[in-house]
């Protein structure tokens, strides 16, 4: 997060869409700028172009558009009657102005109208202290945590904590 909250002055010209297949690269760019902070727990890269195109083929990624690029874009899976939110990023200097909470309500719209009653998505534990009150101010709980998969090796003992919201 921004030493500084930013100005929300460009806001109101940003329009929120799905993402097309011309957008890729520029995705790629955006989600390992914002994921850099998971660095403390991965290293790496958080996605490549090969990734954001496989995220695609299983569900709807919806960037913010401005006049300056795409500054935010999130990730939406629908799972029978539930969504998956996830790759909710940020560029590092339009944090703090709402764009974040405006692409969390923009992704749960998407999902009621894809008939889901719940939203559900996951935060690395060494990063709750930042992550999880801003997703309990858009309405989201913690509903249990989950060890990560073998193959993902982490740098710190962390885990995932699963949180959920009803969409009704
Ligand atoms: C998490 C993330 C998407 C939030 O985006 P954002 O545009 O900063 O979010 P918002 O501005 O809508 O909300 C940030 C909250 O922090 C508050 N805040 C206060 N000062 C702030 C500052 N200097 N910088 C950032 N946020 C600040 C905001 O007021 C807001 O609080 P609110 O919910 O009570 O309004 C963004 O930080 C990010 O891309 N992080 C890296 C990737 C990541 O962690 N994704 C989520 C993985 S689960």
């Amino acid at each position: 997060m921004a030493a500084s909250a930013n100005s929300p002055s460009s806001e109101s010209k940003v329009r929120i869409r799905p993402a097309s297949d011309e957008d890729v690269p520029t995705l790629t760019e955006l989600i390992n700028a914002a994921f850099v902070v998971e660095q403390v727990v991965f290293d790496g890269n958080r996605v490549d172009d090969l990734g954001v195109r496989a995220y695609m083929s299983g569900g709807t990624f919806l960037v913010a558009e401005d006049s300056g690029g795409l500054p935010g874009c999130v990730y939406v899976e629908t799972r029978n009657d539930r969504s998956y939110l996830g790759l909710l990023s940020v560029q590092p200097a339009r944090q703090g102005a709402g764009l974040g909470g405006q692409l969390v309500a923009a992704a749960e719209n998407l999902a009621r109208e894809s008939g889901s009653r719940a939203m559900d998505l996951r935060v690395i534990s060494a990063r709750g202290e930042q992550l999880l009150p801003f997703y309990q101010r858009l309405g989201y709980e913690v509903i249990c945590t989950e060890p990560f998969p073998e193959n993902l090796v982490a740098k710190v003992p962390a885990h995932y904590i699963l949180m959920s919201k009803p969409l009704v």
